[in-house]
C-alpha cells in the first residue's frame, strides 16, 4: 500500500521530526493516503492551478513591493522604473498583471466545474461557501491592486466603483469619504489600498484557501459521476474507486502545470497587454484628476457584474442588483436540491440551463466593455434577467414539477418582466424592447415549458453505484 515507506522510516531525521511535528502524518493524510476518485477529468485541473497562481501572485508581489512606492507622487514612475531599470522587473510585473487575469480564468473554470458536477451539494456546501468567499476577496484584492500603478484607469476606475457606495441612502456619501480617506481618490486612498492589497487581503485569502482545502479533505472530493466513493470501501477501509492523491494526481496536476505555463508565458512574453484587456491602454498615462478618460470600463473579469449594474436605470437598485448577482452564489447549495449531482445524469432541461448560463455570463462580460448604447443597454437588461433566471431554474429543476406548476410559473415570470417593459416602453425604443423580450422568453420556453410537455427532457437518469471509467 502506498505510504508504507513512511511507516518504515522511524529513525533518522524524519523520525526525529515526526516525534515533534506530525510531518509524515500530514503527508499521508493529505497526499499519500488521501484517496481521490479515479475518474477525475480535465475540469479537475483548475483547483491545483488556482493554488499555483496564488503562489505566483504572492512571490511576484513580494518582489514588486521591494521597488514600488505607494505614494501618489511616485507610484506611476516607480512602476515605470520596475519595467525599465529593475533587472527582470518587466518579467516580474508582467507575471503579476497576467497572473491577475489568469487567476480569474482559472477560478471561473473551477467554479463552473462545481456547477457541472454539483460539487456544492451535501456534504460539500462549506467547500462551496469558502469558495464564494475566496471569490469575493479575490475581487476586492484585484480591485485594490489595480489602483496601485496610479494610471488613468486605476484612478477613474476606482473613482467609479468607490462612488457606487454613495448611492446607499443616508450613509452613502459619508461611507465613500471613509473608504477613500479623503474627498477624492488621493494619496490617502492609495496608501490604504496598498496596505490592504499587500498584506490584509492576501492573509484573508490564504486563510480561506486553507479552510477550503481542510473542508475538502474532511468530506473528500466529488467527481464527474457525482458518486460518493466513500460508500464503497474494501476490507481495509480504502474506497474501491479511490486512488492515492500522490503519486497519481500529483503527476496529473504536473501535466496541467506544464500546459498552464505554456499558455501563461505565451501571454507574458508575447501579449502582456492582451489587446488592452489585461492591461488597459489608458493606464499607460499617469492618473490625472482633471482629465476623465473617454471610456471608463473595469477590467474584463468584473464586466459581467458591471453590466448588471448598468442594466438598471436607478443607481442604487443597480448596485443592489450587482450585489445580489454575487450574493446569490452563496445560496446555490440550497437552491439546487436535486439529489443527482453530476450533469451527466441530470435532465436535458438542466443541461440547457447550464449551457445558457455559461453563455449568458460571457455575453454579460462582453457587454460590460462596450460603450453605452440603447442596443447594448437593452441586451444588458435581458441577459441580466437571464442571469437571475438561471438560479430560479436551478431550484425549479430540483425535483419533478407538474405541468400546471410549470406553465403557471412561466406565465408569472414572463408577466413580471413584461410588466416592467410596459412601464418603460415610452422612454425606450419599443421595437428593441419587444424583439429582445424574446430572449428570456425563449430561454424559459426551452427550459420550463417544453420539458413540461415532453417528459423525457425533464427526466434525470439513474446514477451508477460505482464511478465509470
Ligand atoms: C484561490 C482560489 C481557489 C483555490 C486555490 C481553490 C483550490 C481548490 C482545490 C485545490 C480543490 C481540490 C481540487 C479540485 O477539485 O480541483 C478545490 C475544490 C473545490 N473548490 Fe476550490 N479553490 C479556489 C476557489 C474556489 C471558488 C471561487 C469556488 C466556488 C465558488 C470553489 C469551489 C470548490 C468546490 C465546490 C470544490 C470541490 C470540488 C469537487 O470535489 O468536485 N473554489 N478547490
Amino acid at each position: 500500500m502506498a505510504g508504507n515507506s513512511a511507516d518504515k522510516i522511524q529513525g533518522g531525521l524524519l523520525g526525529w521530526v515526526d516525534a515533534r511535528f506530525p510531518l509524515s502524518q500530514l503527508w499521508n493524510d493529505h497526499l499519500a493516503r488521501y484517496y481521490t476518485p479515479r475518474n477525475f477529468n480535465f475540469w479537475y485541473y483548475f483547483g491545483s492551478l488556482a493554488l499555483l497562481v496564488l503562489v505566483i501572485q504572492i512571490v511576484t508581489g513580494i518582489f514588486l513591493t521591494m521597488f514600488y512606492k505607494p505614494d501618489a507622487e511616485l507610484a506611476f514612475a516607480s512602476v515605470e522604473y520596475i519595467m525599465r531599470d529593475v533587472e527582470w522587473g518587466w518579467l516580474i510585473r508582467y507575471m503579476h498583471s497576467t497572473g491577475a487575469s489568469f487567476f480569474f480564468i482559472v477560478v471561473y473554470l473551477h467554479m463552473f466545474r462545481a456547477l457541472l458536477y454539483g460539487s456544492y451539494k451535501k456534504p460539500r456546501e462549506l467547500i462551496w461557501i469558502f469558495g464564494v468567499l475566496i471569490y469575493v476577496v479575490l475581487m476586492a484584492e484585484a480591485f485594490m491592486g489595480y489602483l496601485l500603478p496610479w494610471g488613468q484607469m486605476s484612478f477613474w476606475g476606482a473613482q467609479v466603483i468607490v462612488n457606487l457606495f454613495a448611492t446607499i441612502p443616508y450613509i452613502g456619501p459619508d461611507l465613500v469619504t471613509w473608504i477613500r480617506g479623503d474627498f477624492l481618490i488621493s494619496d490617502a486612498t492609495l496608501n490604504r489600498f496598498f496596505a490592504l492589497h499587500v498584506i490584509a487581503l492576501p492573509l484573508v485569502l490564504l486563510l480561506l484557501v486553507v479552510s477550503h482545502i481542510i473542508a475538502l479533505h474532511e468530506v473528500g472530493s466529488n467527481n464527474p459521476d457525482g458518486v460518493e466513493i466513500k460508500q464503497n470501501k474494501d476490507a481495509n477501509g480504502v474506497p474501491l474507486d479511490g486512488i492515492p492523491f500522490h503519486p497519481y494526481y500529483t503527476v496529473k496536476d504536473l501535466v496541467g502545470v506544464g500546459v498552464f505555463f505554456i499558455a501563461f508565458f505565451a501571454v507574458v512574453f508575447f501579449a502582456p497587454e492582451m489587446g488592452g484587456y489585461f492591461l488597459e491602454h489608458a493606464n499607460f498615462e499617469s492618473a490625472d484628476a482633471l482629465a476623465t478618460p473617454e471610456h471608463i470600463a473595469p477590467v474584463w473579469y468584473f464586466t459581467s457584474f458591471y453590466t448588471v449594474l448598468r442594466a438598471v436605470p436607478d443607481p442604487f437598485i443597480g448596485v443592489l442588483a450587482m450585489g445580489a448577482a454575487v450574493v446569490i452564489l452563496f445560496f446555490v447549495p440550497w437552491l439546487d436540491r436535486n439529489p443527482v449531482k453530476s450533469v451527466r445524469y441530470r435532465s436535458m432541461a438542466h443541461r440547457v440551463n447550464l449551457i445558457v448560463f455559461a453563455i449568458t455570463f460571457i455575453v454579460l462580460g462582453y457587454l460590460g466593455v462596450q460603450p453605452v448604447s440603447s442596443l447594448y443597454g437593452e441586451l444588458g437588461l435581458r441577459f441580466s434577467t437571464m442571469y437571475f433566471l438561471f438560479f430560479w431554474l436551478l431550484w425549479f429543476h430540483s425535483r419533478e414539477r407538474s405541468v400546471v406548476f410549470s406553465l403557471l410559473s412561466f406565465a408569472v415570470l414572463v408577466g413580471l418582466y413584461s410588466f416592467y417593459d410596459m412601464l418603460r416602453i415610452e422612454s425606450t425604443d419599443p421595437a428593441l424592447v419587444m424583439s429582445l423580450w424574446l430572449l428570456p422568453t425563449l430561454y424559459l420556453l426551452a427550459t420550463m415549458v417544453v420539458p413540461a410537455l415532453v417528459h423525457d427532457l425533464r427526466r434525470d437518469r439513474p446514477v451508477p453505484e460505482r464511478v465509470t471509467a
